[in-house]
């Protein structure tokens, strides 16, 4: 991460928190849909969102995630995972989700040539913030008859939003952090954004140096403990250490710890932490049955992410058993159908 990025983001929690600038980010300028914002879908989306073409050796290639960004009806329509933009409701839009991500993220759009620019990203947020209007616009038709319902989404629209009421809950009554905090933990690795836009909350991550990340970055995260409710460390080397950490964090939403290289006992120490904690992600880890007793008895816990790990048929049958609230993702050996009404969920696979 370059130094003008950290500026940037420790810029964007200072700015979060200061009010007269987010009075001013009610009222969003006025975005000129067909000048400003189709530019950018035409130049970096249509080729994978639009409809249904031969390519050059007469396959038929499908519009990508069931997406088509290539006509008004599509646009409101959304992919398979249901709608991508709500009016209004940049940080329910999950187009705007998918733009904003990481650059090393799988999910990020466009996933190949590059990022779209802050410019960019800056009008797509503008326009949705606007009510996502499309003036005259219509692109591809509508078939013949059709709605403009969203696909059926594996995950409602109120599940995402419940998710941002509970971190608002949790960061209620919170003093921000002074700059100068922010400031002394300033590295070249990390990165600090508010987990919710004008929430004391924060989201750590470390976009750029995942691979590098030991127990020692996650220690130095102390200061912040009161605030930590996103924190991402796939792909870090970490041990017991910083588990013990992880799960004393009062405030702790949703914690990655894909491909950690922890062994099931090195994660125990999670069995009378994480009180707060709605997602936990263990791809990959050394989790197996063994774990299964504390799993079950995180009392926050809605989903769970166990692929690639040594869980058995039988433990998640006991896991869904002891909980049956819980939404797990994982894969076996051998696949048993899923249960009804549990929709293996494309959008937050990893
Ligand atoms: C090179 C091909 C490619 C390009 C270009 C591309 N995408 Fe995608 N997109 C995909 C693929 C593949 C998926 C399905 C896999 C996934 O969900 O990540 C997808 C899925 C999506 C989804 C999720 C749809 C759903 O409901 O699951 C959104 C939103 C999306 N893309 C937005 C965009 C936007 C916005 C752009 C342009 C800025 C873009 N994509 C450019 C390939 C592409």
């Amino acid at each position: 991460m370059s130094a003008r990025r950290i500026e940037f983001a420790l810029l964007a929690v200072a700015l979060a928190t200061t009010p007269a600038l987010r009075a001013q980010s009610d009222s969003p300028r006025a975005v000129d849909f067909a000048k400003e914002v189709l530019p950018i879908l035409e130049a970096r989306c249509f080729s994978c969102h639009q409809a249904p073409k031969a390519d050059a050796r007469g396959r038929v290639q499908k519009p990508k995630g069931g997406l088509r960004l290539d006509g008004a009806h599509w646009l409101r329509k959304g992919g398979d995972t249901g709608r991508v933009v709500v009016a209004n409701q940049p940080e329910k839009s999950e187009l705007l989700r998918r733009v904003e991500l990481d650059a090393d993220d799988p999910d990020l759009m466009p996933p190949k040539d590059g990022a779209l620019s802050a410019d960019q990203i800056a009008t797509l947020r503008a326009w949705i913030a606007g009510g996502a209007e499309m003036g005259a616009w219509v692109g591809a038709p509508a078939p013949a008859g059709a709605s403009d319902a969203p696909a059926p989404s594996a995950r409602p629209a109120n599940a995402v939003n419940a998710r941002q009421l509970a971190l608002r809950e949790l960061g209620e009554g919170l003093t921000p952090l002074p700059e100068a905090t922010l400031v002394k933990l300033k590295s070249e690795k990390l990165r600090l954004e508010p987990a919710l836009p004008g929430s004391a909350l924060l989201r750590a991550s470390f976009p750029a140096h995942r691979t590098e990340i030991t127990d020692a970055d996650v220690l130095a995260l102390a200061p912040l403990r009161e605030h930590l409710a996103i924190v991402d460390l796939a792909r870090a080397k970490l041990g017991a250490k910083s588990v013990a950490f992880l799960a004393e964090l009062p405030r702790l939403m949703k914690l990655d710890l894909t491909d950690t290289g922890l062994a099931a006992r090195d994660l125990e120490a999670c069995a009378t932490g994480l009180r707060t904690t709605r997602e936990l992600n263990l791809n990959g880890t050394g989790i197996d049955d063994t774990s299964l007793v504390w799993l079950a008895g995180l009392p926050a816990l809605e989903d769970l992410y166990l692929w690639r790990t040594k869980i058995t048929a039988a433990g998640i049958a006991k896991l869904r058993a002891a909980k049956p609230s819980l939404h797990l993702r994982y894969e076996l050996a051998l696949p048993e159908p899923p249960p009804p009404g549990d929709t293996p969920e494309r959008r937050r696979r990893r």
